[in-house]
């Protein structure tokens, strides 16, 4: 469309025999564009349902976003709303109504009645409204950002969508203090603190994070999370596990109706939208998400929702997280009551709970559970194992539960009568009753061979006559002969896709890519990451995973195969069922207690043994570029086992075009200064991340924590108090109190040499492990330079020192990435893992 410009300026400023002319012309373009314009709803336009496909709709100019009808899935009745208009997926991000939208049915309409009004109608009865009729409306505009809008006659908003949200946000939609977003019972909301709420029913707050000052709640086209003060400086970020992905991908922020806020991007190649960000990343921890009475478990990977014992049904047979109802109210047995014990278990209690009916106090153990059984007010009660004896006992209130094998409170729920625990999954103990061992021996035995002879005469039929027939048709069954040789197998995209149940089971995400569980053919559980942000040609891709999986080491997780199809490249390694070095360092003291000195050291000298194995002994130096507590799997015997290397190498390839992209891997807090400078990044690099790693494992704490008593970063902090000569101020509180002090203090110098801020003055790592050993003599290490240069801002708030950088850096230019910007004390982190938690 031509785009005429009649302002008066225009006009003066064009020569005076055109002058006559252009008002004419400016009439007709203005004719023309009412008249096709589109985008531009009038007073009075309507839309109606269509039972046949096609649905009317206001669509925006570039065609992103439509308003129109679609069907709610309920048979013959539609709903209103907003969808994205340039994919194949009627998701609205905004409806007439919450809850996903009224549903009218086949005689229903819109309307942007004369007087301004918008009306939805099922044909005889108006069901909602916006009462815009004294604004002066003139017409209404359906935006390209995804905005509806009604506008006054000289075009200035006075109502839209962006400012009256339902349950979603689009990209670089802003929601600002006092607005909220509501699906059910759950509100997501920027509060005046300038933190942003998760909250149940309006009284239970479950998530609340954030930074003083924010104002503004925005998903950005990168997949970043952000919130922005008045001035619109970013101050707080969290990204999505695909943050470089694309600027122009299809994204949606949604407060799902299960209570989480989830980030999607629409994956033009499956079709299907990908789950990219949770704000609460353990569902069970979404308060009544299972209902009152609905305790919220894991089976191996999914959150489901169970009754807390067998003396309940379910409220809603055919669904678990509507909640749970006694079968007998504990009212008409007051005689014959009993608790039944949940062990794990733990019902939930938020401080704005205890106001309402929980009583909270302090008794032994098996007082707890029998003073709620005396109490006939008392429905179920907590004893929580937090070493006080804290006992919670609830009354007639909402119960929500979480029972997982790391919590170790014991709950009990009163029942009628003598209580019936939910029955244990069937023993196989019976078997054995009816056979005897010897018989069982037998026929153990026999399966075996019987399973060998299959085996045998498979791989005799296929494979001999045709090798590469394994390859062609049955890759995902790889011979253990080739995984002995360390020849990585190829698979096909579609095995993946079958191993991994389409890619369900997610089980870490990084900067690399998502990590899937899968299971081959042959029972073996493998780890499968679909890399991203790789363009390199496929054979190069096989040079980079040849070389990887030449790589041999006791410390270093093992890579199987890959698959190289079209654009689908992913690498399968093996399972590792134990978690990440840093769930057992930062989190609960009961963990940390398995990670004794020893242990610590243990894991110290094998990852760094790994890495000079990666920078010395392989036949390309390998650097690792990620070296962090996530990347450090440990496996039963607590051997650190390092995961993740040589992927920097499949992205670097593209750094030549795009320089900006080759710092953004690597995780702040990490990352050598370097980095920040956009210098060559060489194996110091990776020095200096193992350095805060050993400084971490010393003190169980993440380095970039700020301390609040003193605001300074924890890595400064600790030269400090080394140089007071007052070392046992770093080393964990959780480590006891028989120490090998020598030994922790030569870590702490070893740590302090690794994070030296000129390269050069960093020791290789194999110096790092004969150091670790005590064979090589160590000077007392200087002062980290960048540490020093770095406590000026650290004195002032740390959020404006973030502010600063953050607005000198555009991050599609600068060589500076969001990565090495983020602000050092937001809570952003990213979890990289191939095993890691969920
Ligand atoms: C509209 O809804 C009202 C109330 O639910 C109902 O009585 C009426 O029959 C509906 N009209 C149409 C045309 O469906
Ligand atoms: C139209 O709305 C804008 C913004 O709300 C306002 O500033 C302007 O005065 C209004 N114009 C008329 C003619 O009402
Ligand atoms: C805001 O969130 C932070 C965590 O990000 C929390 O420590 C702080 O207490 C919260 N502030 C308020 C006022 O709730
Ligand atoms: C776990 O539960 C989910 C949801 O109930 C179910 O779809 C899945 O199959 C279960 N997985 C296992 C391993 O039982």
């Amino acid at each position: 469309m031509v785009a005429w410009n009649c302002t008066p300026n225009n006009l003066l400023a064009t020569s005076r025999h055109q002058v006559m002319a252009i008002p004419i012309l400016c009439i007709v373009a203005i004719f023309i564009q009412a008249m096709f314009a589109e985008g531009a709803v009038k007073l009075g336009a309507s839309l109606k349902p269509s039972a046949s496909g096609q649905q009317q709709s206001w669509q925006s100019p570039g065609k992103n976003f439509s308003f129109g009808f679609h069907p709610s899935g309920n048979r013959g009745l539609y709903v209103v709303g907003i969808r994205f208009a340039n994919i194949n997926d009627s998701t609205l991000v905004w409806t007439a109504g919450f809850n996903g939208g009224i549903e009218v049915g086949e005689g229903g309409s819109f309307t942007l009645q004369n007087d301004g009004k918008l009306v939805l109608s099922n044909g005889t009865q108006i069901f909602w409204q916006k009462n815009t009729s004294n604004l002066g409306v003139a017409s209404a505009d359906m935006q390209d950002d995804g905005n509806f809008v009604l506008q006054n006659s000289s075009s200035g908003t006075v109502w839209d969508i962006f400012t009256n949200p339902t349950d979603s946000l689009v990209v670089n939609q802003n929601l600002i203090v006092n607005q909220s977003l509501r699906s059910g019972l759950y509100t997501f909301a920027m509060q005046p603190s300038g933190n942003f709420t998760l909250s149940w029913n309006n009284n239970v707050t479950y998530l609340n994070e954030g930074t003083p000052l924010a104002t503004t709640a925005t998903l950005t086209g990168q997949g970043i999370f952000k919130l922005s003060n008045s001035s619109n400086d970013s101050i707080w970020w969290a990204r999505s596990i695909d943050y470089s992905y694309s600027s122009t991908a299809v994204r949606r922020m949604k407060l799902e109706s299960n209570g989480n806020l989830r980030s999607y991007r629409w994956d033009t190649d499956l079709g299907t939208w990908q789950r990219v960000w949770s704000a609460v990343e353990d569902q069970c921890k979404v308060y009544g998400w299972c209902g009152n009475f609905g305790v919220c478990v894991y089976n191996d990977t999914d959150p489901y929702c169970e009754c807390p014992s067998a003396d309940f049904d379910r409220l809603d047979p055919n669904d678990a997280t509507k909640g749970c109802r006694r079968q007998q109210d504990i009212a008409q047995c007051s005689n014959n009551q009993s608790m039944v014990r949940l062990n794990n278990t733990e019902f939930f209690s938020y401080p704005a709970d205890y106001k309402l009916n929980s009583e909270i106090f302090t008794l032994a153990f098996q007082d707890c559970w029998q003073n709620c059984l005396k109490n006939p007010s008392c429905t179920a009660s907590t004893i929580m194992a937090d070493g006080a004896g804290t006992c919670r006992m609830r009354t007639n209130e909402f119960t929500s539960a979480y029972q997982t094998a790391s919590i170790s409170s014991t709950s009990y729920v009163k029942v009628c009568g003598s209580g019936r625990p939910l029955t244990p999954p069937p023993p196989y103990v019976r078997i054995v009753n009816k056979f005897t061992a010897i018989e069982i021996a037998l026929a153990v035995i026999a399966t075996v061979i019987g399973l060998v002879t299959i085996h045998i005469c498979l791989w005799w039929i296929c494979c001999r006559q045709n090798p590469r027939f394994r390859f062609r048709d049955s890759p995902a069954v790889y011979a253990p002969l080739d995984y002995a040789s360390g020849a990585p197998v190829q698979f096909s995209y579609r095995d993946l896709l079958h191993c991994t149940k389409n890619f369900t089971e997610k089980v870490g995400s990084g900067g690399f890519g998502t990590v899937y569980k899968g299971e081959l053919s042959n029972e073996v559980m493998v780890a499968v990451k679909r890399l991203e942000g790789i363009e390199q040609g496929e054979k190069q891709f096989r040079m980079e995973v040849a070389s990887i999986s030449s790589t041999h080491h006791l410390n270093l997780v093992r890579l199987i195969g890959f698959c190289s199809e079209g654009r689908h490249r992913l690498l399968v390694y093996e399972f590792r069922k134990n978690s990440s070095l840093d769930t057992f360092l930062f989190t609960s003291s009961e963990q940390a207690k398995a990670l004794d000195w020893d242990t610590r050291f243990k894991i110290a000298f094998g990852t760094a043994k790994s890495i000079a194995y990666l920078h010395e002994e392989c036949r390309d130096c390998i650097v690792h570029c990620d070296i962090k507590p996530e990347n450090i799997l440990l496996d039963e015997n607590f051997n650190a086992r390092v995961s993740d290397f040589g992927l920097s190498k499949l992205i670097h390839a593209r750094a030549h075009r795009n320089i900006s992209l080759s710092s953004v891997r690597g995780t702040r807090g990490y990352l050598a200064p370097e980095w920040l400078a956009n210098l060559p990044i060489t194996s110091n690099s990776d020095v200096y991340s193992y350095g805060m790693v050993l400084l971490e494992i010393v003190s169980g704490r993440r380095n970039f924590d700020i301390l609040a008593s003193e605001r300074k970063r924890f890595s400064i902090w600790a030269f400090e108090e080394y140089e007071r000569g007052n070392i046992i101020n770093i080393i964990d509180d959780k480590l006891g109190t028989n120490l090998n002090i020598d030994q922790i203090q030569r870590v702490i110098e070893i740590s302090f040499w690794c994070i030296q801020e000129q390269p050069f003055q960093r020791p290789s790592m194999g110096k790092v492990v004969q150091m670790l050993e005590g064979v090589l003599p160590m000077e007392k290490p200087p002062a980290p330079k960048h540490l020093e240069s770095l406590q000026n801002d650290s004195s002032s708030s740390t959020s404006q020192t973030a502010t600063s950088i953050l607005t000198n850096s555009d991050p599609q230019t600068s060589p500076f990435t969001i990565n090495d910007v983020l602000p050092a004390n937001s809570s952003i982190y990213l979890a990289e893992t191939l095993s890691g938690g969920r």
